[in-house]
């Protein structure tokens, strides 16, 4: 069966700056990769050298058939010092956008993707009361440089620290915590990924806003939304309020707060069962991808679902995507999630777009290079570029605006129940 799409559905990929571009050495997580020990794994140095092959890398996702790119433009490169901007590195991002533009590629730019300059960081981060007004000022001036894009994403994942700052914490200690400081010049919070729940809920929060408003005030019919970790939250039987509790911790705070964006940008990777012993993880013997999460391709629309009940906002996925080296089971994750997707849009959930995570093989920040998320391979001694099959599955997808539906018909649902975790249709 095939199922279309609706017209006009974004489809694309997505990057960050740090993860693809090289030699981000103005950035408070460059600083943190050189500390010695470090709480990276290996440093990102040239990365894929995104920065000098910006052009060619769009050309490669024009032919594949893709029509949106969304990448980040760097903080510190703009404003390596505070309130210095960078006249060059404003100029490399409407070069970036041209590129888009010039080959039918929808630029779509993310102005915060985890990443500070080193002075932000020196200065407290998000810990700051400074943050939201020097976070605006950057957004303001590139938004008054910059033009080309009728989409922009504020920040990437805010919620993110929420639920990742306390499992960092707990592994980051001794002689680790002591050398990332160092290198840092302050403590650890004021990195965005052990920001305090604090900070995400008062600075994160209204840096959105001023950014969001800095950005339309420049450009008033361009789409702009904040993009949201989220996963899909089920439960055991008997853990319902526990997985009630994970919702309210770590989504519904963003998302009230959110909900009168133009869009909420959501980026799902797996689903995670509240138990009643208090833990949440992924179903147990299930397959996993190469990162350690369920591959459970489902919980896409079940995010969308939660995420357009609660706050009634267009959707964008702005991330979705599968790590491994098993490039046929990336292409079945793709349509698995996208035909969950579709039956979302069929019941009334207002979904934009998709943008799969990731265009190429890139830096997984603490995990370096090992994760393989992309849709093409770029062999690190030479950078080139080596297309997936997957990428043109999803191409194929993109210009026919429509998939071949899977056998499987995911069936959308938000509780579990261990008895019924080896149904082949998926869980509900
Ligand atoms: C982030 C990406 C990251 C991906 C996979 C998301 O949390 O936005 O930067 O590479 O997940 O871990």
């Amino acid at each position: 069966m095939t199922v279309g799409f609706p017209e006009g559905f974004i489809w694309g990929a997505a990057t960050a700056a740090h993860q693809v571009e090289g030699g981000n050495s103005n950035s408070d997580a460059w600083v943190l990769e050189h500390a010695v020990p470090s709480i990276f794994r290996e440093p990102s140095g040239d990365a894929i050298d995104h920065w000098n092959r910006f052009e060619d890398d769009v050309a490669l996702l024009a032919a594949l058939g893709l029509r949106a790119y969304r990448f980040s433009i760097e903080w510190a490169r703009i404003e390596p010092r505070e309130g210095v901007f960078s006249r060059a590195a404003i100029d490399h991002y409407q070069r970036c956008i041209n590129a888009c533009l010039e080959r039918g590629v929808q630029p779509i730019p993310t102005f915060h993707h985890f990443t500070a300059p080193i002075w932000v960081a020196r200065d407290g981060g998000l810990t700051s009361a400074k943050f939201p007004e020097r976070f605006a000022r950057y957004c303001e001036k590139v938004a008054r440089e910059l033009s080309g894009f009728q989409y922009a994403c504020t920040i990437n994942e805010l919620n993110l620290p929420l639920f990742m700052r306390e499992k960092l914490v707990a592994a980051v200690n001794g002689d680790l915590k002591a050398a990332a400081e160092a290198a840092l010049g302050s403590s650890l919070d004021s990195f965005f990924l052990f920001s305090p729940r604090e900070a995400i809920l008062k600075q994160g929060l209204k840096a959105h806003a001023l950014a969001r408003d800095a950005i339309k005030a420049q450009h008033p019919n361009c789409q702009v939304g904040a993009t949201l970790s989220i996963q899909d939250e089920q439960a055991e039987s008997g853990a319902e309020a526990f997985r009630d509790e994970r919702n309210a911790q770590f989504y519904d705070e963003c998302l009230d707060a959110l909900k009168n964006d133009d869009f909420i940008g959501v980026q799902t990777y797996t689903r995670l069962i509240a138990r009643k012993d208090g833990s949440a993880t992924g179903a147990e013997g299930a397959p996993r991808t190469m990162i350690g999460w369920e591959d459970y391709p489902q919980a896409l629309a079940n995010t969308c679902r939660y995420v357009f009940e609660r706050t009634g906002a267009p959707i964008v996925i702005t991330e979705n995507g599968w790590a491994g080296l098993d490039d046929t089971r990336r292409s079945e994750f793709i349509r698995e999630a996208l035909q969950g997707v579709h039956h979302a849009i069929q019941d009334g959930v207002d979904v934009r777009g998709y943008l799969y995570w990731t265009l190429f093989d890139n830096y997984e920040w603490m995990s370096g290079y090992e994760p393989k998320f992309g849709l093409i391979g770029v062999d690190r001694n030479t950078q080139a570029r080596k297309i997936k099959p997957s990428a043109l599955v999803l191409g194929d997808i993109a210009q026919n605006n429509s998939l071949v539906a899977p056998d499987i018909v995911p069936t959308p649902t938000r509780n579990f129940s261990p008895d019924q975790e080896s149904s082949p249709v998926g869980i509900g």
